[in-house]
């Protein structure tokens, strides 16, 4: 069974504990929290403030995708906010091993984020030291952008690298996972989906959960 998370940046923001009570009640396994700088990503979405609000809100993991310059800065921020997960760019990082320690550090499993463009043999040295992969589907910045097909690849030869070594990391997928697709992308190795639209723009998001969590 895949775990699902949720990304918050679809929800309704005048309305964020009828959501956060949808997803509770839910089958969701964790709350994916989109972090945009306006620096790293054409966009702006939220920081520490509001996560301290999810964390408030829900038991849940809260996995925080920070889409962020320079995030050791704020990496503190992030664990005192309720942060269980904390994965920042490969692209963002001068020093990511240095940045993987530094969250560790704190008690949070890390995550390496790729865009795109980032061939996964990029991770081949840090992913002894790390948690999760998220595994970028669209360019980041928005949610309800289209699925980039040759992100299957990718997954595929990153499952290979993780199972040759006999690595517990997890394969986290995001930007434009749909029922029609989630198939596909789990028979390549996945093992989280992130649904921002799909979840949030069905007529009944909890169900779509449950149908999302039974593939
Ligand atoms: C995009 C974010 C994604 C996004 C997913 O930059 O990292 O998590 O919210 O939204 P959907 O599922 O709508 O593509
Ligand atoms: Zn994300």
């Amino acid at each position: 069974m895949p775990l699902i998370a949720p990304s918050l940046l679809s929800a309704d923001f005048l309305n964020l504990q009828a959501d956060c009570t949808m997803l509770n009640e839910s089958e969701a396994d964790w709350y994916h929290l989109d972090v945009m700088d306006g620096r790293f990503v054409p966009n702006i979405s939220f920081g520490p403030m509001l996560i301290e609000c999810f964390r408030k809100a829900t038991s849940k993991t809260c996995d925080v995708h920070l889409m962020i310059e320079e995030p050791e800065k704020y990496t503190e921020q992030f664990k005192k906010a309720g942060a269980d997960i904390l994965s920042v760019h490969i692209e963002a990082c001068r020093h990511l091993h240095r940045n993987i320690q530094q969250i560790k550090s704190l008690g949070m499993k890390a995550g390496v984020a790729v865009t795109p463009h980032t061939p996964v043999t990029a991770l081949s040295d840090i992913l002894g030291d790390i948690d999760l992969v998220c595994l970028m589907s669209v360019n980041p910045g928005f949610g309800g952008q289209k699925f980039i097909p040759y992100t299957l690849q990718k997954i595929k030869q990153l499952r290979q690298m993780i199972d040759e070594r006999g690595l517990n990391v997890l394969i986290e997928i995001d930007g434009g996972v749909t029922l029609e697709n989630a198939p596909s992308i789990l028979a390549a190795g996945a093992d989280v989906l992130v649904a921002g639209n799909t979840v949030f723009r069905a007529p009944d998001p909890k169900a779509m959960i449950r149908e999302l969590k039974q593939l």
